[in-house]
């Protein structure tokens, strides 16, 4: 009973403190609203987050109930907290109040806002960080933590961003996998108590859950209805989405860094500064946000997203380990023949001593094995100039194989337990990237093929294993700062590569998608979507990342995986940045011209698929179909991909109302990517108004099984 009426006590502190003439801060977008609120108790208070406003100064009189914005540990908080640390004192306790705001506006789009919160008995100072991209309606999210007490205090918890939302139901969206089936959607009602999304892996954290969700506010949102946040978290390591619902059904959603075995010592007057929680409000559903958030990747989140993209040939699907120079230049031959822009050299091309044959050797040594490439890879870099194609390669420099020399020379630099057995994952190490010797060494090797062979164009950079085992000699009593510190070092090696080398393109991968995040990708031009391309698999996986991933960073490849057609192989490859991964010599002549006729429709096509805007008109999830579209920014342009996955006896496709397009407009709607002998759709070119087909619609879905169709639109 007691305890009971102390409880009210505290929430009736938490909810009833709201100064009437309370200070406000306002951080909006074009379309959203977020809105925090001094209380007369000082602490600050998330007081809005959703549509923009007509008018926002009534919050600084109301007395709406707000929430805590970033709610600390140790004092009256009953729930899972933002903060937590122990002062040099032992006091494990914090209590922020606001002490000052500022606002800059970086660009005419984008403002910069800090609040700056302050603990009233020990010296520690937390900032509070967001940007705010108008036109993208895009927040970012991130603390700064600095204190100035006598030695250092330890930091337990650390969110990036804390957020409240009231709402009678709670749909959670979240997507998880593993090798060769990335990105897996799931959807469920969120119930009272602790819901986590996370993971503990360490480098290739991503593997069995994407650090992406859709929130979505009082029932589940569909493509164009409802209320949601989308939210992703800019880190490559370890993450935590926490979703609590309490005791008056209020949700608390915590992002960040994942606190599990990450404590954190932090000395006096040095800023933790954690990742950003990069986030978008609808309230037209789930193709608004991430149309929002495709907008904000081009413009911002990837590295060059603006820019144009090489589409290429990979040798990985065909050879293996198993290539020399002469296989190597009939594929040079190969990329020329296709009009792909570049030819990318995977895995296999190194190691002497310990040859890199299979996955079992020569990871560490990065000199040309001469056995396969007796010329080095300057032969290759020159052909393939002179073939006029670029040339890529393939490297994993943050890993070792025990048979290596790296290992024979340098056992301290990886990561792995005293007293224990090694424990291996594709027979691997993980190389100590906290360690600023091994930051050198993978920046020197990049660093070291760029000057020497300045004709690489691109690099493939993968990652193919989690963290097991873990222990980093160079941390030493500091072991618990592994996790962060790993990341951090990977972000040091990745600025100095930058700083360098701004523009040399480069594939983030890690065994298919293990590694997909805005934090790698503010380095990484595009990331490998998954090692499994069988195109039906391709066509569900696509649509996941599609959600929160630009289609000009999701590398799609056609391959042999798959029984199906190579037009349908061919169509689901192009809906992201096109590559190939076949013999192109096994291609009969029909093949092959309908290859090179797809790549050059990609060429045509590419700027609308990666710079446009993307609506999902049908969701493979609900149909045994998949129809999407981009649309040029201007609505000139768009194209469309149909494909049929499956066809039950009788099975009617509906008519698809086409989406973003101008209703004033006309436009000729023509089938391409016809492959002879295979039935299109559309017997000729025709020409519709713009509100015909978003109102009437188009029949796009063939009845055939495993078939598919691409319509490109364009404006008259
Ligand atoms: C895993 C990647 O996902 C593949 O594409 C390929 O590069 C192999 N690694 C090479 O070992």
């Amino acid at each position: 009973m007691k305890y009971s009426l102390l409880f009210a006590a505290l929430l009736m502190l938490t909810f009833t403190t709201i100064a009437q003439d309370g200070k406000t801060i306002h951080v909006g977008t074009r379309h959203t609203d977020l809105i925090f609120k001094v209380g007369n108790d000082g602490r600050l208070y998330k007081a809005y987050l959703g549509t923009k406003l007509s008018d926002n100064t009534a919050f600084a009189t109301s007395r709406t109930p707000g929430h805590l914005a970033y709610i600390t540990a140790g004092t009256d908080n009953l729930f899972e907290p933002a903060i937590r640390v122990t002062h040099t004192d032992g006091n494990p306790s914090l209590e922020l109040k606001y002490v000052s705001h500022t606002t800059d506006n970086l660009t005419a789009n984008i403002t910069h806002t800090r609040i700056v919160l302050k603990d009233d008995e020990y010296p520690v100072e937390i900032i509070l960080h967001l940007k705010s991209h108008a036109a993208e309606d895009v927040f970012e999210q991130w603390t700064e933590i600095i204190h100035h007490e006598k030695k250092p205090i330890i930091l337990y918890n650390y969110a990036s961003s804390m957020l409240h939302f009231d709402a009678p139901h709670y749909w959670l969206t979240q997507f998880h996998g593993d090798w060769a089936e990335e990105m897996k959607l799931q959807e469920a009602e969120l119930t009272s108590g602790i819901k986590i999304i996370d993971s503990k892996l360490g480098s290739r954290a991503h593997m069995y859950q994407t650090p992406v969700f859709f929130l979505s506010l009082n029932n589940k949102s569909t493509e164009n209805t409802g209320e949601l946040i989308a939210g992703t978290l800019g880190w490559s390591g370890n993450f935590r989405f926490l979703f609590e619902i309490d005791e008056r059904n209020s949700l608390r959603m915590i992002a960040g860094i994942n606190p599990y075995a990450s404590e954190y010592t932090l000395a006096p007057d040095k800023p933790f500064i954690t990742p950003s929680f990069i986030f978008t409000h609808s309230s037209q559903g789930k193709g608004l946000a991430s149309r929002n958030l495709h907008r904000w990747a081009i413009n911002t989140g990837v590295m060059d997203g603006t820019a144009q993209r090489l589409t290429l040939l990979n040798n990985w699907e065909t050879t293996y380990f198993d290539f020399n120079e002469e296989k190597l230049m009939a594929m040079l031959d190969d990329t020329k023949k296709m009009g792909l822009d570049m030819f990318l050299l995977d895995d296999g091309w190194f190691a002497n001593k310990y040859p890199r044959n299979n996955d079992r050797a020569g990871l560490g040594d990065w000199e040309e094995n001469k056995a396969k490439l007796p010329n080095g890879l300057g032969v290759l870099t020159s052909e393939a100039e002179k073939h006029g194609v670029k040339f890529g390669l393939w490297i994993e420099p943050e890993m070792v194989n025990p048979k290596s020399e790296l290992y024979e020379m340098h056992p301290d630099w990886i990561l792995k337990l005293p007293n224990r057995p090694e424990h291996y994952y594709r027979n691997q190490l993980v190389l100590d990237l906290t360690n600023p010797e091994v930051q050198d060494f993978v920046f020197n090797l990049v660093d070291g093929l760029l000057t020497k062979y300045p004709g690489i164009a691109y690099f493939k950079w993968d990652c193919n294993r989690m963290m097991t085992n873990t222990y980093s000699t160079y941390l030493k009593d500091k072991q618990s700062h592994v996790y962060v510190d790993y990341v951090n070092g990977l972000y040091k090696v990745l600025d100095r590569i930058r700083q360098k080398y701004p523009h040399v393109p480069m594939m983030l991968c890690s065994g298919g998608g293990g590694r997909v995040d805005y934090g790698a990708l503010r380095y990484f031009t595009e990331f490998w979507a998954s090692d499994n391309t069988d195109p039906v698999e391709r066509v569900y996986m696509q649509w996941g990342y599609s959600f929160f991933f630009p289609a000009v960073a999701t590398c799609n490849h056609v391959t042999s995986w798959g029984k199906q057609t190579l037009k349908f192989r061919t169509d689901v490859a192009m809906m992201g940045k096109l590559g190939y991964d076949l013999r192109v010599n096994e291609l009969d002549e029909k093949e092959l011209a309908f290859s090179q006729q797809a790549v050059e429709n990609y060429s045509r096509l590419s700027d609308i698929i990666w710079h446009g805007d993307l609506y999902r008109l049908i969701s493979p999830y609900d149909e045994n179909r998949a129809v999407a579209m981009y649309v040029s920014e201007n609505k000139d342009k768009a194209v469309l991909f149909s494909y049929t996955l499956n066809a039950r006896f009788g099975e009617n496709f509906n008519a698809v109302r086409l989406q973003g397009l101008d209703p004033a407009k006309q436009y000729e709607v023509k089938e391409i990517n016809s492959f002879p002998g295979i039935r299109g759709l559309f017997m000729q070119t025709t020409r519709y108004s713009g509100d015909y087909l978003m109102k009437e619609g188009l029949r796009v879905s063939n009845d055939m099984p495993l078939s598919s169709a691409v319509i490109e639109i364009t404006a008259q």
